[in-house]
């Protein structure tokens, strides 16, 4: 396994992290329709990516392992990072890096979403009490909340640094504007600064690149980069029917997409086959090589529904991709419709 650091901080992970937005199904139905979690097969995963020399894991308090489109699947809030507790119960707290996020809403009520004092609070523990664990390693503000301000923010999350409660903080899904901002109140009043970004980055999706990739650099930001497939766009398997209980089967739109993607598709998985790879492993070693290029940190954080995937994926960390074929891949991605 390769080490990064995690950002500016001295804390070393793993250059990919398994991500748990989505578990394996079981084939299992909640009476209200949201599939169950194959917790056994997540245990595999994870003690698989652990012996290869994962050590970092990413969560988030509103995840719970399979949809969550839906606001009335809220009852499920918080069961991916029981699931992630459990799968890590008996390793070394200390040989792993635990991320999670909190900002989503958890209940109805007001203040049960936010990135206000009260919310923030109160989550974290909650966080803890569902991970049993004492501390986060790296707490992310999930999104943005127009209602609270940055220093309310910014001064409640050092001050979880000061509590022993959390390790680091990062951010996601906030504009290079608003994370310039929290940098800046951070150096104005000595609160601890963000380590890490947390945004969509894969062959397909590269909108940081405007302008969030230079803040990243600015302030020595370490980049995690989620949906490093597109979701399972890049593995190709939603241009033939996928394998049930994909995730396409609740969201339709990755097939259309693909679809109206196709020929740029089909070109970056004959590209991959040429090079001896796979699709998936072809968009993992690209965010590696942008990574040595750009020179910040990458970490793409995987999401592994399938013991198999882990094999294939962390076979990524083997692959070379040269100047020549990133140019090729950005020749063959031009044309690409949203
Ligand atoms: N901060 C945020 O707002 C945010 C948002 C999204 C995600 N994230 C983080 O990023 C993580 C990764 O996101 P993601 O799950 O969308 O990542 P992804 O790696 O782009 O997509 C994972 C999906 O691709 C398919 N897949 C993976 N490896 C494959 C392989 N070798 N062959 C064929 N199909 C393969 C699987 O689909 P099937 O399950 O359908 O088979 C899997 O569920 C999340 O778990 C979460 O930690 C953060």
């Amino acid at each position: 396994m390769k080490y990064v650091r995690l950002g500016n901080s001295g804390t070393i992970v793993s250059q990919v992290a398994i991500g748990t937005w989505h578990l394996p199904g079981s084939g299992k139905f909640h009476l209200d329709g949201v599939e169950m979690v194959d917790e056994a097969e997540f245990y595999k995963i994870v003690r698989k990516a652990y012996d290869a020399g994962v050590n970092f894991f990413d969560t988030a308090n509103i995840y719970h392992g399979r949809v969550e489109k839906n606001e009335d699947h809220i009852d499920h809030i918080g069961n991916s990072e029981r699931i992630l507790g459990r799968s890590l119960r008996g390793y070394d707290r200390e040989s792993i890096v635990v991320a999670t996020k909190v900002r989503g809403p958890v209940s109805t009520f007001p203040n049960g979403e936010g990135l206000s004092r009260k919310h923030i609070m109160w989550q974290i523990r909650e966080s803890l009490s569902r991970l049993d664990m004492d501390y986060v390693d790296l707490y992310q503000i999930h999104w943005s909340d127009p209602n609270t301000p940055h220093t309310e923010t910014m001064r409640t999350l050092s001050h979880l640094v000061d509590l022993d409660l959390v390790r680091y903080t990062g951010e996601s899904n906030h504009s290079a504007g608003d994370i310039e901002d929290f940098m800046n109140i951070s150096e104005k009043y000595g609160l601890h600064p963000f380590v890490s970004m947390q945004e969509p980055y894969n062959i397909i999706q590269r909108g940081i690149e405007k302008d969030k990739l230079d803040v990243a650099k600015k302030h020595g930001l370490g980049l995690l980069a989620y949906i490093p497939l597109a979701q399972g766009v890049l593995a190709g398997k939603y241009l033939e029917a996928p394998e049930s209980g994909s995730r396409s089967s609740y969201y339709p739109e990755l097939i259309t997409f693909s679809r109206r993607n196709e020929k740029i598709i089909r070109d970056l998985m004959d590209l991959a086959k040429e090079k001896g790879i796979t699709g998936s492993q072809l968009a993992i070693a690209w965010i590696i090589k942008r990574s040595e290029m750009e020179k910040i940190p990458m970490i793409p954080l995987l999401g592994v529904t399938r013991e198999k995937y882990l094999d294939e994926n962390l076979a990524a960390l083997d692959v070379r991709l040269s100047d020549d074929d990133m140019k090729r891949i950005d020749q063959l991605t031009s044309g690409l419709k949203a």
